[in-house]
C-alpha cells in the first residue's frame, strides 16, 4: 500500500505568508456579533469566493449562508437577522463540491448544537466520510467541513477545546478550523494547520480572521497562531496551547500596515504575493494526491485503467500561460506515455478542424475555466467523441462542468493578471496526470514513478529556496531594463519554460520579447542579435545542454547579452554567462517548475523598475470570456 507524500512546508507562520483560499472570521464581546462579522467579511472579498455564511450563539446556534456574494447573505440578514454577541463566519471558494447555499459554510452537526467554519482540505475526507455514514450518519453537503461538525460532536464529553483536538487527531490534511457549541456559548475554539489563522485583540473583545486585513480597522494588536496549535477566544482574550495541550505563551505583535499594503499580505504587489505563496501552492495541488510509489489519487478523474491503456492519442488545448502549461505538459506525456501529444492554441484548435478521435484524450486548460475560446475548443473535441479533462483553478467553472474528468490545481484565487502561481500550478497538475495514466499504461516502470514522486514532493522547498535569492534577480532585471528588445531560448522543456518567461516580461514590463527554440535562432533572428540585445537562455535539460551552450556561442559572438537559468550544479555556464540565475537540481523533467520562477521575478522586477502598473498591465484582462 503506498504511503501518501505529504511534502515539507515552512512551519511558521510569517506575516508576509500567503493568504490562502476561503475567510474566516469570528467575534466574541460586548457587540452585536453579526456585522462585525460581516464587516471582516467584506474586507476579506478582495481573496475571491462563491458563497458565504455566518453563525451566530444566542442560546441555540442559528446559521445564515447563501451562494454568490455577500451582498446576498447581507440580503437574507436584514430579512431574518441574527442577534447575539458570539459569532463566526466565512467565505467560501469551493473545493469540495460546486459553490450552493448547502455547501456554503458554516456547518452543523445533526443536532445543530455544534457548528464551524474550515479553509483547508481535508484529505482523508473519503475515509471519514465512509466510517460517519457506516455509523449512520446522514451528511447534507459534499463538503469535507460538515463532516468535521460530525466528528467534533461526537468527540464531545464537556469540553470543546478537547472535542476539537480529538476530532482533528482523526483529519489529515489543511485546515483553519473554527469551532462554537451551544454548551459553551462564550467561547470560540479554533485550530490551525497550515491554513492562517489570526487574533485580534480589542478591550474587552476578541477577534478571530484568516488573515490580518479583515481586522486592522477593529484592531492593530494581533497574535498570530502557528501550525499545531489551538486556542480558546472568550471576550478576555485568548489562550494559545499546542494541539497537544502544552501552554505556548505568544506575545502579541503590533501591526503597522495601511488596509491596501495588509491585503497584500506585506508585499508591494498581487503578483509578487502570488509569487511567493508558490511553495505552498504546489503542497496544496499536491495534498493528499501522490504516494510515494508514484500511486496517484485524483478525486475527480474517473477514467478508469482500460481507458488509459487503450489511449493512442492526447490533445492539449488552452490559451496565453495555460498553453504553455500545455508546452510543458506536451513532453512530459510524450515522454512518460510513450503517445503523440498535441498541444493547440484554443483559438486555432477551434478552426482547423482538429483530427479528435473517438478514445482520445482532450486536456483543457484554464486557470479561470471560463475562457470562451478553450470552452468552444474543448466543446469540439466532445463532439468528436474524445474524452475531455478540465485543468482548472476555479471549483464550479463552466468548463469543469462540462468536462468528463476535472483535475482542480487549488492555487487559490488569482489576483495579479499575470498568471504565476496557477501556472505552476497546471504543471503540477499534468505530472500527476501523466503519473496517473504512464503507470496505467505500464509505459513508466514503477521506480521511474517514485523517483518523480519524491521530486515532486521536494519542489515546495525548492522553490522557496529560490525565493530566497531573490536579490541576485533584480540584478539580473536592472541589466535588461534599458533594452528594447529580448529574447528567450531554450530547447525542449527549456523552451516552453521561456515561452512563458517572454510572455511574463511582455505582459507587465511592455518590452518587446520573443521566445524560440535555441536551435531555431540561426535560422533567422541572429540577424537582430547586437551587443545591445539580451538573449535569455533556460538550459536544464541534460540531453540537449551541448546543442543549446552552441546557440549561446552564436549569441555570444554577436556581442549580445547571455542570462542563464541553470542548475545549481552547472559550473560549465558560467564560461558563457553574463549573468546565471541558478536553480535547484531536479530531474529533468520536473526543472520546468523551479525554472520558471527566476523568470517570474524577472519579469516583476523589471516591470517595477520601469514603474508600471504590475497588477492591472494596460489592455489586459485577467480571464478574456469573449471570443
Ligand atoms: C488571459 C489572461 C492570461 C491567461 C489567459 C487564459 O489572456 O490575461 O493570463 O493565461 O487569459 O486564461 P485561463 O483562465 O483560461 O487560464
Amino acid at each position: 500500500m503506498s504511503r501518501d507524500i505529504v511534502p515539507e512546508r515552512p512551519p511558521v507562520y510569517h506575516l508576509k505568508e500567503v493568504a490562502r483560499v476561503c475567510g474566516i472570521m469570528g467575534y466574541v464581546g460586548p457587540r452585536e456579533a453579526a456585522p462585525i462579522i460581516m464587516d471582516g467579511l467584506r474586507r476579506l472579498e478582495y481573496r475571491g469566493y462563491d458563497s458565504a455564511g455566518v453563525a451566530v450563539a444566542n442560546g441555540s446556534i442559528n446559521v445564515r449562508k447563501a451562494e454568490g456574494k455577500i451582498v446576498r447573505l447581507a440580503e437574507l440578514l436584514d430579512e431574518e437577522p441574527l442577534k447575539g454577541t458570539v459569532g463566526i463566519g466565512h467565505t467560501r471558494w469551493a473545493t469540495h463540491g460546486v459553490p450552493s447555499d448547502l455547501n456554503a459554510h458554516p456547518h452543523t452537526d445533526p443536532t445543530g448544537e455544534f457548528v464551524v467554519v474550515h479553509n483547508g482540505i481535508i484529505e482523508n475526507f473519503q475515509t471519514l466520510r465512509e466510517e460517519l455514514e457506516a455509523g449512520g450518519a446522514v451528511l447534507t453537503s459534499q463538503t469535507d467541513t460538515e463532516i468535521l461538525a460530525h466528528l467534533i460532536a461526537e468527540e464531545y464529553e464537556g469540553d470543546l477545546a478537547t472535542a476539537v483536538r480529538n476530532a482533528v487527531e482523526r483529519a489529515e490534511g489543511a485546515y483553519a478550523l473554527v469551532v462554537m457549541t451551544k454548551r459553551e456559548p462564550r467561547k470560540i475554539v479554533a485550530v490551525r494547520k497550515i491554513s492562517p489563522l489570526v487574533i485580534g485583540l480589542g478591550e474587552g473583545e476578541t477577534y478571530l480572521a484568516s488573515d490580518i486585513p479583515a481586522l486592522l480597522h477593529q484592531t492593530r494588536e494581533f497574535i498570530i497562531i502557528e501550525d499545531d496549535e489551538l486556542v480558546t477566544l472568550t471576550e478576555e482574550g485568548a489562550v494559545v496551547e499546542t494541539i497537544g495541550g502544552e501552554p505556548v505563551d505568544r506575545q502579541a505583535i503590533h501591526v503597522a500596515w495601511d488596509a491596501e499594503q495588509a491585503e497584500k499580505g506585506g508585499f508591494e504587489h498581487f503578483m509578487l504575493k502570488e509569487i511567493h505563496e508558490q511553495p505552498t501552492v504546489i503542497t496544496e495541488t499536491l495534498g493528499g494526491r501522490l504516494g510515494e510509489d508514484g500511486t496517484t489519487w485524483l478525486e475527480d478523474v474517473e477514467f478508469d485503467d482500460e481507458f488509459a491503456q487503450g489511449l493512442e492519442t492526447v490533445w492539449i488545448t488552452a490559451c496565453g500561460t495555460a498553453y504553455h502549461a500545455g508546452l510543458v505538459g506536451r513532453e512530459v506525456f510524450q515522454r512518460v506515455l510513450r503517445l503523440p501529444t498535441m498541444v493547440e492554441y484554443a483559438h486555432e484548435m477551434r478552426y482547423a478542424d482538429p483530427m479528435v478521435k473517438p478514445g482520445d484524450l482532450t486536456i483543457a486548460i484554464s486557470q479561470s475555466g471560463e475562457t470562451a475560446d478553450t470552452l468552444a475548443a474543448a466543446r469540439l473535441a466532445v463532439e468528436r467523441g474524445s474524452r475531455m479533462l478540465a485543468l482548472t483553478n476555479v471549483v464550479g467553472s463552466t468548463l469543469s462542468r462540462y468536462a468528463d474528468d476535472v483535475l482542480y490545481t487549488r492555487a487559490g484565487p488569482e489576483i495579479s493578471v499575470a498568471s504565476t502561481k496557477a501556472y505552476l500550478a497546471m504543471l503540477i497538475g499534468q505530472y500527476l496526470l501523466a503519473l496517473r495514466l504512464g503507470v496505467a499504461r505500464g509505459s513508466i516502470d514503477r521506480q521511474r514513478a517514485a523517483d518523480l514522486a519524491l521530486g515532486l514532493a521536494r519542489l515546495p522547498a525548492q522553490v522557496e529556496s529560490i525565493l530566497e535569492d531573490e536579490s541576485s534577480i533584480a540584478n539580473a532585471a536592472r541589466a535588461i531594463v534599458d533594452a528594447d528588445d529580448i529574447y528567450f531560448i531554450g530547447r525542449g522543456l527549456d523552451y516552453a519554460v521561456a515561452m512563458e518567461g517572454s510572455l511574463k516580461l511582455k505582459e507587465i514590463s511592455y518590452l518587446h520579447s520573443e521566445a524560440m527554440p535555441a536551435g531555431e535562432l540561426k535560422h533567422g533572428t541572429l540577424a537582430l542579435i547586437t551587443e545591445d540585445v539580451p538573449v535569455v537562455v533556460v538550459v536544464t535539460q541534460r540531453s540537449t545542454y551541448d546543442k543549446t551552450i552552441s546557440a549561446v556561442q552564436e549569441v555570444k559572438a554577436r556581442g549580445g547579452k547571455i542570462i542563464a537559468v541553470a542548475y545549481d550544479s552547472d559550473t560549465e555556464i558560467d564560461k558563457f554567462a553574463d549573468l546565471v540565475l541558478r536553480i535547484p537540481e531536479t530531474d529533468d523533467l520536473l526543472a520546468p517548475v523551479n525554472a520558471a520562477v527566476p523568470l517570474q521575478l524577472l519579469a516583476y522586477h523589471v516591470a517595477k523598475l520601469r514603474d508600471h502598473d504590475i497588477d492591472q498591465p494596460r489592455n489586459l484582462a485577467k480571464s478574456v470570456t469573449v471570443e
